[in-house]
């Protein structure tokens, strides 16, 4: 795991679409994981920055979503559809055939999440998934407890995530409580990870996801057992890191060799 500490917020946010962007340069047919939430918001304000400047084109890439709320269908202002054509794919030369988001509105959820699994599959594998952490230490809707073997799935949102996402519904009692997501052992199989966590209410997640134990309880701590996995902070979401002084000797200024 390469612990990368930047200053800011905004200095993690450009590393990290910095270095999606130099993966998708490389291979210009990449098959990319995708997350939603704010924090990567601005990653896709970036990332879409890039594409207007000329310095890179998306539109052979792959994307996979990590998740979706059951019950929401694609056209749900609420829904991740939505929220991934309002931040990226609406913005940029991706094509919209090359872009899966499990279908919430599928009649039966949990044949969509079989079928979500094996189209993964069917395409290769993700080369590089991009992750957002939850303050409960999620990933994707893998809340506390989740298996970290886990593959697609309905999977229950804690109470906590439910107040959290609350913020972008008019009301709590119109959060959906179940979500289709790509399990730990999904995430596990991308051949590598880049996460981002920024502000003081990750930090606590964030020193369970790096300095362990491996546990259920913190989701995101399965990431230890990746081989290529890089974790972006910023100075406030590295607060509670006990060896802070080795990862910033080992990546000065958050930096990380190509
Ligand atoms: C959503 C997802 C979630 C978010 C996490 C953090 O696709 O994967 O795990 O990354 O809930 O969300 P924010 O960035 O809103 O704090």
């Amino acid at each position: 795991m390469k612990v990368l500490i930047h200053d800011s917020a905004e200095a993690a946010v450009a590393a990290i679409a910095n270095r999606i962007v130099e993966k998708v340069i490389a291979k210009p047919a990449c098959v990319l994981g995708l997350a939603t939430g704010g924090t990567v918001e601005p990653v896709y304000d970036a990332m879409v920055q890039k594409y207007d400047q000329q310095k890179v084109s998306y539109s052979r890439i792959r994307t996979f979503n990590l998740d979706e709320y059951v019950g929401l269908s694609p056209d749900h202002p609420m829904s991740y559809h939505h929220f991934m054509e309002k931040h990226l794919f609406g913005r940029t030369d991706i094509s919209a055939s090359n872009t899966s988001i499990p279908f919430g509105n599928a009649a039966n959820p949990a044949e969509e999440a079989k079928r979500y699994e094996a189209e993964i599959k069917r395409c290769g594998g993700i080369d590089c998934q991009l992750l957002g952490v939850g303050e409960n230490g999620h990933i994707g809707f893998n809340e506390p407890t989740s298996s970290l073997s886990s593959t697609v799935r309905i999977k229950t949102l804690a109470p906590e995530t439910v107040r959290a996402n609350s913020r972008y519904f008019q009301r709590i009692e119109d959060v959906p409580r179940l979500s289709i997501t790509m399990g730990i052992g999904t995430i596990l199989c991308a051949r590598e990870i880049v996460l981002i966590a920024t502000g003081d209410n990750k930090s606590k997640a964030v020193l369970e996801m790096i300095e362990g134990p491996l546990s259920a309880r913190c989701p995101a701590s399965a990431l230890q057992l990746h081989p290529h996995a890089e974790i972006y902070l910023d100075a406030a979401a590295a607060s509670q890191l006990t060896l802070r002084d080795y990862y910033e000797a080992v990546h000065p200024n958050g930096k990380v060799e190509s």
